[in-house]
């Protein structure tokens, strides 16, 4: 299914959804593996555990080539769950006007290396707020070191410390 034509008109590029069903899933999972063992060291056990509850993707393809994804989860994020489980960093009036309506998380995003820094990334970005959602949230490790690129867009909501003892930060966008 062709969702992207503005960028295809001039960088051979496409961005298409992905469900689980769909031929691509396992280049999906190739490429998934290939950035995160790349960046991380990460197998395909733990890639296969971290894509596992994908709702569905979108996937970047360069000249029927597929060179990034942005996994998502269909799930919303309560403010009371948040509050049971994690230090909270906003307060309840800010939370609940950023949390209202329909959430997704985005599970994982990736560009193949050879790709990087070409804006590719964010076409993917720009285009999660075309999903017919009402906000974006993620789970965002500390050690990742990552947590800046995500402000640019995003609210820090929340802080926990996961079952194998690692900071995970929560960030929220609205994008409707
Ligand atoms: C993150 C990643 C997808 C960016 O792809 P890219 O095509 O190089 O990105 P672009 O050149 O389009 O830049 C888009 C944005 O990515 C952001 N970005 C760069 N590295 C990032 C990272 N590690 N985590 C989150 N965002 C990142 C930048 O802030 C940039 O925002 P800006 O253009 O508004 O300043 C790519 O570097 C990658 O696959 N990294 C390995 C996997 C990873 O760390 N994913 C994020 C955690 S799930």
């Amino acid at each position: 299914m062709r969702i992207f034509d503005l960028f295809e008109q001039y960088d051979n590029i496409e961005v298409r959804k992905l469900t689980r069903t769909n031929v691509d899933i396992l280049r999906l999972l190739d490429l998934i593996l290939d950035v995160f063992h790349e960046q991380y060291g990460l197998d395909k056990n733990e890639v296969e555990e971290a894509i596992h509850p994908m709702s569905f993707a979108l996937g970047l393809y360069h000249n029927e080539e597929l060179i990034g994804a942005y996994i998502f989860r269909e799930d919303d994020l309560s403010f009371d769950d948040l509050k049971n489980h994690c230090d909270i960093q906003i307060d309840e009036q800010e939370a609940e006007s950023l949390l209202r309506g329909r959430g997704i998380e985005g599970v994982s995003l990736a560009v193949r290396s050879e790709y990087k820094n070409r804006g590719y990334g964010k076409i993917l970005i720009e285009h999660s707020k075309k999903l017919n959602y009402d906000y974006i949230w993620g789970q965002q490790l500390k050690l990742l070191g990552n947590l800046n690129h995500w402000l640019k867009r995003r609210t820090h909501v929340a802080t926990y410390i996961s079952e194998t003892s690692h900071e995970v930060y929560i960030t929220v966008e609205r994008i409707n």
